[in-house]
């Protein structure tokens, strides 16, 4: 086991982070998210990573899928785009997302493949994504780019289980980063960050975010702070800080902690920015 020193983002540091407001903004300025994201099979990963991204501050989201999959009459807050019509080079943007619900196929594989050739650097990679590159050896990935696996995607990634990643976490991240390069965001209690320096643990969060789509919504949460210009190692701390403050406050709240959805964890989020702030 490794004994180097784990580090730990403090409120008054996260509040650092934080996006600076100024009287002076406009959509524009505030960066603009791509998620690529969602699918027929599973649409509501786009809708919540979209919304956090938007609630985290980003002034223009859009979603674009191959064969969309959400209204955009029921979503008027981000934009939905169509990438048989309009392929992602054709579309703004200052930070993107690709994983969650995008399918484990040889589009997703093509456009993580396309994002590097053209040397995109501010990338998030969640979920089908992190399998699609152990797939076809699509790692390591440049500095810059994120990557949020929870412990069954490190594991596959690995070629180990979770329980294995589980039981000497530590030792995991820094394996995984090894392997997949990047800033990477082991997920789970305690979740650890690795740029390749020191070893992060996120000391916000508790078991409300044991619920499906939490994860994406994290993903929203640091592709926005990518747009607005954090470095991947800055975006993913502060991502991991406010994420898991929206379950201490639920908390504080006195709702029980069976109870929180993936759409509460966006609802709280003013809430735990005004907080920071
Ligand atoms: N304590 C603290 N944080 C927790 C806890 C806990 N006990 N349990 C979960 N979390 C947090 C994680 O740290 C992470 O930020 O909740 C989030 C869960 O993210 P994921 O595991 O990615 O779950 P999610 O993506 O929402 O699940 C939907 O996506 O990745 C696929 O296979 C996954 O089918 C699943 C789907
Ligand atoms: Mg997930």
């Amino acid at each position: 086991k490794s004994t180097a020193p784990v580090l730990i983002l403090k409120k008054a540091a996260a509040r650092k982070l934080l996006p600076v407001i100024s009287e002076q903004d406009h959509k524009g300025s505030r960066g603009r998210s791509l998620i690529l994201a969602g699918s027929a099979q599973f649409p509501g990963a786009a809708v919540l990573a979209a919304k956090a991204a938007l609630r985290m501050g980003s002034g223009y989201v859009c979603v674009a899928q191959k064969n969309v999959s959400i209204s955009s009459l029921e979503n008027p807050d981000f934009l939905v785009a169509d990438l048989n019509k309009t392929p992602w080079q054709e579309i703004q943007f200052n930070s993107v997302l690709v994983g969650p619900g995008f399918g484990i196929n040889d589009f997703t594989a093509s456009v993580i493949q396309q994002l590097k050739q053209a040397q995109v650097e501010n990338v998030v990679l969640d979920a089908d994504a992190l399998r699609v590159c152990a797939d076809e050896k699509l790692f390591p990935v440049p500095d810059q780019w994120i990557l949020t696996p929870h412990a069954a995607e490190m594991g596959y990634c690995l070629g180990i289980n979770s329980s294995d990643v589980n039981s000497d976490r530590e030792a995991s991240i820094r394996e995984g980063h090894a392997l997949m390069g990047g800033v990477v965001l082991l997920k789970g209690h305690r979740t650890l960050i690795f740029s390749g320096k020191d070893v992060y643990t996120n000391a916000t969060g508790n078991s409300a975010l044991a619920k499906s789509g939490t994860g994406d919504v994290l993903a929203g949460i640091i592709t926005a702070l990518r747009a607005q210009g954090l470095s991947a190692l800055k975006a993913a701390l502060l991502g991991a800080y406010v994420h898991g403050a929206t379950a201490n406050l639920w908390k504080a709240h006195k709702k029980d902690l069976i109870s929180m959805t993936a759409s509460d964890v966006i609802d709280y989020l003013p809430e735990v920015l005004f907080r920071i702030r």
